[in-house]
């Protein structure tokens, strides 16, 4: 009899167990799948800006090959508007010009470039 109940006991345990790693496990899932939906695929970002709105497209990126640990966290954060990025901090090689360099990708700094970037 004691033997049964502690045996009872442990198999309750068992399901407690199991129940709450399932619920783990959801819990994991659900708040992955809002993170990969937020920026890629297919959303923009956009800063106003005196030269015109800056359009950011999550999508054009992750098509060259671009994974989210390319840019989180080492060169943005996750939430728009976390890092102050100006002209400057680009030009100087920082932010989007850690790759808008000439090499990565086309240059920040070049005129011609301005309207890749900028729309009107
Ligand atoms: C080429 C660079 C780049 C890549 C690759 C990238 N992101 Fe981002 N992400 C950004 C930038 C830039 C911001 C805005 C940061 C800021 O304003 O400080 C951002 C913001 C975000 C935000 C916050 C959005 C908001 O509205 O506040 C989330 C969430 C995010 N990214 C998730 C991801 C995920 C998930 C991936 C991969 C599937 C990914 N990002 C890939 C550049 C990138
Ligand atoms: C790779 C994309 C990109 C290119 C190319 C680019 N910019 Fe920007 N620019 C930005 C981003 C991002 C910001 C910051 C937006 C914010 O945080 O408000 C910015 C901000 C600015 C601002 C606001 C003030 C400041 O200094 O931050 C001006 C003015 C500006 N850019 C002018 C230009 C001119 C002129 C060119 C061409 C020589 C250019 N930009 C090319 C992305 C770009
Ligand atoms: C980790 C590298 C990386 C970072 C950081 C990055 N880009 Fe890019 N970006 C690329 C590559 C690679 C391309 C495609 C090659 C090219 O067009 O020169 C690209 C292309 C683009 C394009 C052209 C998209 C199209 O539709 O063809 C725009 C606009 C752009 N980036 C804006 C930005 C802005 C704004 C930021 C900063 C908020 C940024 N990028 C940060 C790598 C990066």
């Amino acid at each position: 009899m004691i033997q049964a109940g502690f045996g009872n006991t442990a198999g309750r345990r068992k399901t407690a167990t199991r129940i709450l790693s399932l619920a783990l496990a959801v819990c994991v899932v659900t708040v992955f799948a809002g993170t990969a939906l937020a920026v890629p695929p297919g959303k923009t970002l956009e800063w106003p800006t005196p030269a015109g709105k800056v359009i950011f497209d999550g999508k054009a990126h992750a098509d060259k090959g671009l994974k989210c640990g390319d840019c989180h966290t080492k060169i943005f954060r996750m939430k728009q508007g976390s890092d102050k990025i100006t002209m400057g901090d680009i030009n100087k090689g920082r932010f989007c010009g850690e790759c808008h360099n000439g090499e990565k990708a086309f240059k920040a700094g070049d005129a011609a470039n301005c309207g890749r970037c900028h729309k009107k």
